[in-house]
């Protein structure tokens, strides 16, 4: 796996058309402002306050996540340091690359977290014990 850091995932600002009174229209495109082929859309919300999502890492994955609605709070860890991210804009895309640990919480009423993810859904591709996580980033250290 390569050896991603924080400063490999990043905000993105998706093209956004202002309508005036007829509201907002916000674009995501393969090959323009997302930086991988999307495969896959999938979207979490009636989250519980007080519940989190994620806890896991992926292999090869790429995603990309946006606070449609609402907002929730992103943690990225890439085995060294944190971030946290507020996602509360519409047209504000977090790009997380392969081999960041994650966790989104403090979810807003109403929030809707849309993914776009690089792949179909692979059970296979995640990490889901954090301690596997460590493990999988001390090793790519030890071969970079
Ligand atoms: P999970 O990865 O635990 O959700 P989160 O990381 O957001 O907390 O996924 C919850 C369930 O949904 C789990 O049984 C796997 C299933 N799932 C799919 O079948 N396809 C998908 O694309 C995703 C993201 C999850």
């Amino acid at each position: 796996m390569k050896q991603s850091r924080l400063e490999d995932c990043s905000l993105i600002s998706l093209d956004t058309f202002n309508h005036n009174r007829r509201g907002n229209l916000t674009v995501c495109e393969n090959g323009s402002n997302v930086p991988f082929d999307v495969k896959r859309v999938y979207y979490l919300y009636d989250v519980p306050g007080g519940e989190s999502r994620g806890g896991h890492s992926h292999k090869e994955l790429h995603e990309m996540i946006v606070a449609v609605s609402g907002s929730f709070t992103v943690t990225l860890d890439d085995g060294s340091e944190k971030r946290s991210y507020l996602l509360n804009r519409s047209n504000k895309g977090l790009h997380i690359v392969p081999g960041i640990w994650r966790e989104l919480d403090d979810f807003s009423s109403g929030a809707v977290c849309l993914v776009l993810a690089s792949d179909k859904y692979v059970e296979a591709d995640y990490i889901r014990l954090y301690e596997d996580f460590l493990l999988s980033k001390n090793q790519s250290r030890s071969t970079d």
